[in-house]
């Protein structure tokens, strides 16, 4: 159901809660106060909120805090002086851990703040770090303009009973979080317009605590059908799921712009023997995770292609709960495994471990010639919107996330053969999907020889995110939502 039914059929947001002691102060992380009392201020209200590891704690908001006050970057700020709109939306996200999450927020603030330039929506928008880590390479590897605004929207002042909150997060970081984190709503439930929670899942369910978290909220906002789904058979109440897709920076991942990355510095071999040629490049980007299916892109790709073909995969990856030594674990997943070397040689697979800045990104998707991402499960799939914005041909597994966005029109969808267990983690017992091994193998062989269909897909799906994931579309989307709920909240 879409959420403007929702809205005009008389399914109110829950009447206001009671109001705070104070509603028109001002909410108290706000950068302009001295860091003194900005400190004391946290005491209250971390004392009042959790009492957990509250040293920790300061260590990470003032870690957060000096990076965003970095003096080269407040320098640039321009504030503008007229403060008009009377509302607020706080989005809370993980802006600086770099992310999935943290991606997703900056994609819609960036395209809310534009949008809001020409649109003079009824509120403004303010940030606020929350849920994940601070990565300060990450922070450091994004463009000026988009870390100067960030500080500009950081210092946007707000009144508690005038703002929505978006605790754009998993659940678990929601109030009160199950770790270490600033939390969303940042005083608990009860003292704001309305709070709004932004969060996706990539297996077949959402777990017990998860929908007890949601259904406190007054909105769930999840990017795809296919969380509308799961979130409702799982327990989420179905009138407060809003479906709200994801938007993709077309300025930025746009490939007119950009010359390649030369791959030849970057990655370092760990299968396959070294040749200069000319060459078909695989690209596939992913956190090290089960979930992701790196075995399963190896085992396709190494079984379809030898030394002898003009080909090469490379992988960018970073750890997660691992170590980075990610050409032993190639090697020795191969060792295990019933894959036998070719004649002539194992096919070459290359490994990217640096961190690459989100500047070059678009020039690593230029760099390749398809990209590929066999994956058993994707709250959206990020890396491969991207690529498909770059107008590369994509092959990524035709469940969760991606089947809002892939058609056969405008990628490769990879056929599932089967759904399977999670066997580790919370999630254990929930099912994903198990792409298949010979499908992926045909596809890849079939993407390298039929350049001109699969050129074809590639602008394809660029026009298709054009008209339905723009930053502009999106934003439309996000602001009419809000203004519903402002409306209907008053
Ligand atoms: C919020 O509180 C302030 C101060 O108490 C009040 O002036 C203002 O009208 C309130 N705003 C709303 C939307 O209720
Ligand atoms: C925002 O607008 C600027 C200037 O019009 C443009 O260059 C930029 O790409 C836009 N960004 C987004 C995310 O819409
Ligand atoms: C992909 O999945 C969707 C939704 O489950 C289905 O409708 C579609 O036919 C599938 N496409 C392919 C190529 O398998």
């Amino acid at each position: 159901m879409h959420s403007a039914e929702r809205l005009d059929s008389g399914h109110l947001p829950p009447p206001p809660p009671p109001p705070p002691p104070s509603p028109g102060r001002n909410l108290p992380f706000i950068g302009k106060l001295k860091p003194f009392y900005l400190l004391s201020i946290l005491v209250l209200l971390l004392a009042i909120s959790f009492s957990i590891s509250k040293t920790d704690q300061f260590k990470k908001l003032f870690f957060l805090r000096s990076n965003l006050l970095n003096p080269t970057v407040q320098k640039q700020i321009s504030r503008n002086p007229i403060y008009t709109a009377p509302y607020c939306v706080l989005w809370m996200a993980p802006f600086l851990s770099g992310g999935g999450y943290s991606s997703e927020a900056w994609s819609y603030i960036l395209a809310l703040h534009n949008y809001s330039m020409n649109k003079n929506p009824i509120f403004n928008l303010k940030i606020e770090q929350h849920g994940d880590l601070e990565n300060l390479e990450f922070w450091e590897g994004l463009p000026l303009d988009m870390r100067n605004l960030a500080v500009e929207l950081y210092h946007r002042e707000c009144k508690l009973n005038e703002t929505v909150v978006v605790c754009h997060s998993e659940p678990g970081a929601w109030y009160p979080p199950l770790f270490d984190t600033l939390p969303c709503p940042p005083i608990g439930y009860g003292h704001f317009k309305a709070v709004v929670g932004r969060t996706m899942f990539e297996t077949d369910r959402v777990n017990d605590e998860h929908v007890k978290r949601c259904n406190l909220l007054d909105f769930v906002w999840v990017p795809t059908d296919f969380h509308v789904k799961t979130f409702t058979e799982s327990g989420v109440d179905p009138l407060k799921i809003v479906k709200i897709v994801q938007p993709v920076d077309l300025d930025f991942f746009d490939p007119v712009k950009y010359e390649a990355l030369d791959l030849g510095s970057l990655g370092n071999s760990v299968m396959g023997s070294f040749s200069n040629g000319e060459k078909f490049v695989f690209l596939s980007i992913f956190k090290w995770e089960y979930r992701k299916g790196w075995d399963v892109l190896l085992r396709s790709y190494l079984k379809e292609f030898s030394g002898g073909d003009d080909v090469v995969l490379y992988l960018l990856t970073n750890p997660y709960h691992s170590d980075r030594d990610f050409g032993n674990k190639i090697v020795e997943y191969v060792e295990k495994s019933d894959l036998e070397e070719p004649k002539d040689g194992w096919a070459r697979v290359y490994v990217i471990d640096e961190h690459i800045a989100q500047v070059d990104m678009p020039r690593l998707y230029k760099a390749a010639n398809a990209f590929v991402l066999p994956s058993r499960g994707e709250g959206w799939g990020r890396p491969i919107v991207e690529a498909m914005a770059m107008t590369l041909p994509v092959i990524a597994t035709n469940w969760s996330g991606p089947t809002e966005f892939m058609t056969e029109d405008n990628s490769y969808p990879l056929l599932v053969d089967r759904m399977s267990e999670v066997t580790e983690g919370p999630f254990k017992g929930h099912l994903w999907a198990e792409p298949s091994v010979n499908k992926l193998q045909m596809l890849m062989r079939h993407v390298m020889r039929n350049h001109e269909e699969a050129k074809a897909r590639g602008t394809q799906a660029r026009d298709d995110m054009m008209s339905k994931f723009s930053p502009e579309v999106v934003a439309g989307i996000v602001s009419d939502h809000i203004e519903r709920i402002i409306d209907h909240a008053q």
